[in-house]
């Protein structure tokens, strides 16, 4: 997937996802079928094909539909598909019908069928993975009865409007990339235990996952709002880039588990994250041009990793922030006195160098805070306003350590998504 530029798109329904939900676990025990029904790395080019699967109720086995000798494809009667169901470059099929099917284990895949507008998927509940990409005409999909199992979905490259009959609880991935006419995303996802990732729809995509308790990476980018009113916990990462909101306030997040990056947010005005006690990795906050006050964290106590925040800045507070495990590095451009800063933080202990530089003034101090995986540290946490001084303790060494996982982290996420 290639980062495109977004053109805003048409008006559009959310996409809505239903509050009744069964949580069937995934079916993965194969029942044995007779060997017409039972198909091995099977690849259908013709009709005559297709119709050898929907004559199965049951079929088994790994199939890919493929080519340019289908307009439709019809798989009417086929109920349960045990293993892997491809549709890949089917390029002259307009609709994919596949009005009885309820499960599919494996993969059900939809790519680079140019010209598909419509799937069928009415009655299907349970699928291991749903990955729609590549269908760039496609603006109808059929989940009448709706999803209500399955461990990953991702739908890139779609002219979709909407996204509902997604009625999942938990996941492991959910992926909405690259759709630009999908303008509301709104989810009763409770969980997302690997990836949960928005980006590149219609600018400005409004967000509204006010189910969601917990999820491991969140990676939202291009976003017009956003609501996460029973987020407690994100156990990786949290990463907002190129946003489009004035103010973002995440009111329940208690703990971070990895980084926290709030980045090119350009009309970001207001942060708060006013229960987030914890940030176990890096916490950047960088380049949103709007941005003249960071006072958004009023129980923030610890940040594992190192801290970056730069802009055009007037004012930075911590309450509470006591320690800070890797490096402190403050650099505005505003009316952001680094003196005035360092006597509103003074409970603030860094354990590798802690930098201010604004506009009148500058502060420069050697770590004063123990860290684990550092050598010896100054334990005086000398500081002086207005000087220069570059001497470095061993502790930057550690703050190195703290930031590479997040930037792996970052990178892993980024992987996902193009
Ligand atoms: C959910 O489960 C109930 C019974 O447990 C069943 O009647 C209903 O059809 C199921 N709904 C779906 C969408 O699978
Ligand atoms: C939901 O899952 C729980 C735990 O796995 C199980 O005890 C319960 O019976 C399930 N409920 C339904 C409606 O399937
Ligand atoms: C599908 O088509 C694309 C673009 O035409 C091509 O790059 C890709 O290799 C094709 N995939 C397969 C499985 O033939
Ligand atoms: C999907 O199709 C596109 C273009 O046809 C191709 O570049 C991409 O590799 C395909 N992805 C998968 C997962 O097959
Ligand atoms: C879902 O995605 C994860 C991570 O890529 C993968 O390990 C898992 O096998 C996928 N599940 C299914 C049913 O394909
Ligand atoms: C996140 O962490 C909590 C507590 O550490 C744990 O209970 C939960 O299962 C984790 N969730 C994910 C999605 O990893
Ligand atoms: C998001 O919601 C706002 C406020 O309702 C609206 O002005 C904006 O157009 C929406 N975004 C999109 C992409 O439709
Ligand atoms: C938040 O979660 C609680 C249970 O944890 C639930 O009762 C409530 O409806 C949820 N709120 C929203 C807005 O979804
Ligand atoms: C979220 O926080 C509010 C108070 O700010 C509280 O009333 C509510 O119960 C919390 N919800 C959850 C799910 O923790
Ligand atoms: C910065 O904000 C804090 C808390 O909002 C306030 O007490 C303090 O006076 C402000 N400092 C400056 C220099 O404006
Ligand atoms: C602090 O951050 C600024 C801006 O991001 C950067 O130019 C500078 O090199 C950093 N300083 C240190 C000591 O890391």
């Amino acid at each position: 997937m290639q980062f495109k530029n977004v053109i805003a798109g048409a008006a559009l329904v959310g996409a809505a996802f239903a509050t009744t939900v069964n949580n069937s676990t995934l079916t993965t025990a194969t029942p044995s079928v007779g060997s017409g029904c039972s198909f091995s790395k099977f690849t259908a080019t013709a009709s005559a094909q297709v119709a050898q699967i929907a004559a199965c109720a049951t079929a088994v086995g790994d199939v890919t539909i493929y080519g340019a000798a289908f307009g439709n494809i019809d798989l009417t009667g086929t109920e349960q598909f045990y293993g892997n169901l491809l549709i890949n470059n089917a390029t002259q099929v307009s609709a994919f019908n596949a009005p009885t099917l309820e499960l599919v284990s494996g993969e059900l895949t939809f790519n680079g069928s140019t010209i598909l507008e419509t799937i069928n998927l009415a009655v299907l509940t349970t699928v291991g993975t749903l990955t729609i990409s590549a269908c760039s005409q496609l603006d109808t999909l059929d989940l009448t009865t709706g999803i209500t199992s399955a461990d990953n979905i991702t739908i890139a490259d779609t002219a979709l409007t909407t996204l509902e009959g997604i009625n999942v609880v938990e996941l492991k991935i959910f992926n909405v990339n690259n759709n630009k006419d999908i303008t509301t995303i709104n989810s009763g996802l409770q969980s997302v235990t690997d990836s949960l990732a928005i980006s590149y729809n219609a600018q400005g995509v409004n967000v509204t996952m006010d189910e969601l308790t917990s999820a491991y990476d969140i990676y939202l980018q291009d976003v017009g709002s956003l609501s996460f009113s029973n987020l407690t916990t994100i156990n990786s990462s949290l990463i907002l880039d190129n946003c489009q909101f004035e103010s973002l306030e995440i009111k329940n997040l208690t703990s971070i588990g990895n980084a926290l990056a709030i980045t090119d947010n350009s009309v970001l005005t207001d942060i708060s994250f006013p229960a987030l006690t914890t940030i176990k990795g890096a916490f950047t906050i960088e380049n949103d041009d709007d941005l003249s006050v960071v006072d958004g964290f009023p129980v923030l106590k610890s940040v594992s990793g190192s801290v970056v925040i730069d802009g055009s800045l007037d004012n930075v507070t911590f309450p509470d922030l006591t320690k800070v495990y890797g490096s402190f590095n403050l650099t505005s451009t505003g009316e952001l006195s680094c003196s005035e800063f360092e006597k509103e933080n003074k409970d603030l202990t860094v354990a590798g160098t802690s930098n201010c530089v604004g506009k009148t003034d500058s502060t420069i101090s050697s770590g004063t805070l123990k860290s684990s995986s550092s050598g010896s540290s100054s334990e005086t946490g000398s500081s002086s306003s207005g000087s220069s001084t570059t001497k470095k303790s061993d502790a930057s060494s550690a703050a190195v350590a703290y930031l590479t996982p997040f930037l792996a982290a970052f990178m892993a996420v980024g992987a996902a998504i193009y």
